[in-house]
């Protein structure tokens, strides 16, 4: 039984809502490609508090029913079937052995194929939430497992905050940060497929950014030394595959952010800026240069238990 859990109380709990946020890569090196198809990378994430809202009641029968709504502003395709992540998360946990099913209502208001890890952060937050409902049928390192195998950021996202990530995203070290970060995002409603950014890389020479100084800078909470030293690899691969993208960093640049950087592999820029207010000014500045634009500050957590 995990500390915390009382089981008189566990058995009445069946229904649960969660908030699950997105995430910005502050720094994002790709190493190289790897036989099985992925890319070894060096990225810093950092969660901001821009989330979607899942609840999550279980039912006795063993099939798992998922109901999608995207809220304004969100544009696209979001399957509710069996491709996507977070069916694929509570069917594992379903095989799992708890012998029941979920019924699954989530509110879509991170964008859609933008690089803000989403869909990861909701298979994250359907695994955590159903194994909490359940009494845990996983443990710590089963969770992770399954999270490995749903998506590269999903191990992230069981934890969020900021973190290092390697391997192909999936060995996580939580990191030293400052919680109180302001970005603008500037959002493409036109998704980039994360594979198609990573192929297009595969033909660029590869850099030697490090990120050392980002994570003494995020340690010190140095807000113009963070801005200076925001990099991405992919950025040159998704402006090859959509040159009109470079217009959009011009922008948050000429609105006044101190630093901007293309978040995953995009379509999203983010600019980050001294406090809330400069945020807010950089905001209005950008017109309607964008198909949305988001003010969001720092998120410890990417799930977030709402009671
Ligand atoms: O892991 P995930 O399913 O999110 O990855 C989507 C696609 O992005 C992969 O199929 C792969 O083409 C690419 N990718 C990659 N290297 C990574 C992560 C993702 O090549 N480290």
């Amino acid at each position: 039984m995990p500390p915390g859990s009382h089981p008189e109380t566990r058995l009445e709990l069946d229904t649960m809502r969660i908030r699950t946020h997105a995430k910005l890569n502050l720094f994002l090196r790709v190493l190289g490609s790897r036989k099985d198809g992925y890319h070894d990378l060096e990225t810093i994430l950092h969660g901001v508090k821009l989330f979607d809202e899942i609840d999550i009641t279980t039912t006795d029968d063993a099939g798992v029913d998922l109901q999608v709504t995207c809220a304004p502003g969100v544009r696209g395709q979001l399957s509710s079937g069996e491709d996507n992540l977070i069916h694929r998360a509570a069917e594992h946990l379903v095989r799992a052995g708890a012998g029941k099913g979920a019924a699954i209502r989530l509110l879509k208001r991170i964008p859609i194929g933008a690089g803000l890890g989403g869909g990861s952060a909701n298979a994250a937050g359907t695994l955590v939430a159903l194994n909490e409902l359940w009494g845990h049928p996983l443990n710590v390192s089963e969770l992770l497992a399954a999270a490995t195998a749903l998506g590269s950021d999903v191990p992230y996202c069981l934890t969020g905050g900021t973190a290092l990530a390697t391997a192909r995203g999936e060995q996580v070290t939580p990191l030293a940060g400052p919680d109180s970060l302001w970005f603008v995002l500037g959002i493409s409603h036109r998704p980039l497929l994360t594979r198609d950014v990573y192929r297009r890389w595969d033909g660029l020479e590869a850099s030697n950014a490090g990120s050392a100084a980002l994570m003494r800078a995020l340690d010190a909470g140095d807000v113009a030394a963070i801005a200076a030293l925001l990099h991405n690899d992919l950025e040159p691969a998704a402006l090859l595959l959509r040159p009109e993208l470079e217009e959009g960093r011009a922008a948050l640049e000429r609105a006044g952010a101190l630093g901007t950087c293309l978040s995953g592999s995009g379509p999203t820029w983010y600019g980050l800026c001294s406090d809330e207010g400069h945020a807010r000014r950089t905001a209005d500045a950008l017109g309607d240069r964008f198909d949305r634009v988001e003010v969001v500050r720092s998120s410890r957590t990417c799930v977030e238990h709402i009671d």
